[in-house]
């Protein structure tokens, strides 16, 4: 195994890795090829960080697969992008199970084409019983969309006094949000050299950890994701306290 897998410490991964999969396009392009060929390769790198994060038992992975601005996309390339969800799910679904991952989804998943709808449901259905890794993917999924939703059925158990208003703190707002049921992430990750969040879990990230890389998706390997374990377990999670008092555990210092 590598230098950077031997370097891990499996006592203080991060529950929750997010990932901004980005670069298929221009990835394809430098290798003079159409769009679709990159989220081809894509797949492969999905694959490959799915085993990495369930072999480290790392609990909750959740991938940015589609967003609700990619439905602004050519036809094309969105049929390109729902024909492989389809076939991906089709091809991967006993594996999940062989290796008790479970599939969860995030989104306005509503708005997908029916069968692509209904292979994911039954994705979802058939590992849903599995107690190991969750892997969630969003599609399309915006976090103004999904804060949009939030507040309307707050507003709404609120009219109905299922809820007061002076209820309202931030438990409340996480639980009416999609990951309700999904800690915080603790580390966000974009490959692509983009410096942005386009739009993904702006409510969730407030004290994620955040690593840009400037890999394209289709070329991130099991290796990259071991070196930014490593580097993640560098840095010091403060949450607005000092240094010191999370060294001594002293919260009087
Ligand atoms: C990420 O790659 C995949 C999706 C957004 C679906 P892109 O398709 O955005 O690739 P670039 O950013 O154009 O290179
Ligand atoms: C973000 O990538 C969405 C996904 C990775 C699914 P984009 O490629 O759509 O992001 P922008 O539009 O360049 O910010
Ligand atoms: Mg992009």
């Amino acid at each position: 195994m590598s230098d950077f897998y031997n370097q891990i410490n499996r006592n203080a991964l991060p529950c929750h890795v997010a990932i901004i999969m980005d670069g298929n396009g221009r990835w394809a392009k430098a290798n003079g090829k159409p769009r679709a060929y990159g989220h081809l390769n894509g797949v492969k790198s999905v694959r490959a960080v799915t085993e990495a994060a369930a072999e480290l038992q790392i609990k909750y992975l959740t991938l940015y697969a589609f967003s609700t601005e990619n439905w602004n996309r050519p036809k094309e390339e969105i049929d390109a992008l729902m024909g492989l969800l389809v076939s991906t799910i089709e091809a991967e679904t006993a594996t999940l199970n062989k290796n008790n991952v479970r599939l969860t989804t995030i989104g306005d998943t509503k708005r997908l084409p029916e069968p692509v709808y209904n292979k994911l449901m039954g994705c979802i259905e058939s590992t849903s019983a599995n107690t190991g890794m969750t892997l969630n993917l969003a599609l399309s999924y915006s976090s103004r969309w999904e804060i949009t939703e939030m507040v309307r059925h707050i507003s709404e158990d609120v009219k109905t006094g299922k809820l007061t208003s002076s209820q309202i703190d931030d438990k409340i707002i996480s639980s009416y949000l999609t990951t309700k049921n999904i800690p915080d992430p603790d580390l966000l990750i974009r490959t692509s050299g983009e410096y942005r969040i386009s739009n993904f879990l702006l409510w969730q990230i407030a004290y994620a950890e955040l690593y840009f890389s400037s890999v394209m998706w289709p070329d991130f390997t099991k290796e990259h994701f071991y070196e930014i374990m490593v580097d993640y377990q560098k840095r010091q999670r403060r949450f607005g306290k000092t240094g010191e008092q999370i060294e001594t555990g002293n919260e009087n210092l």
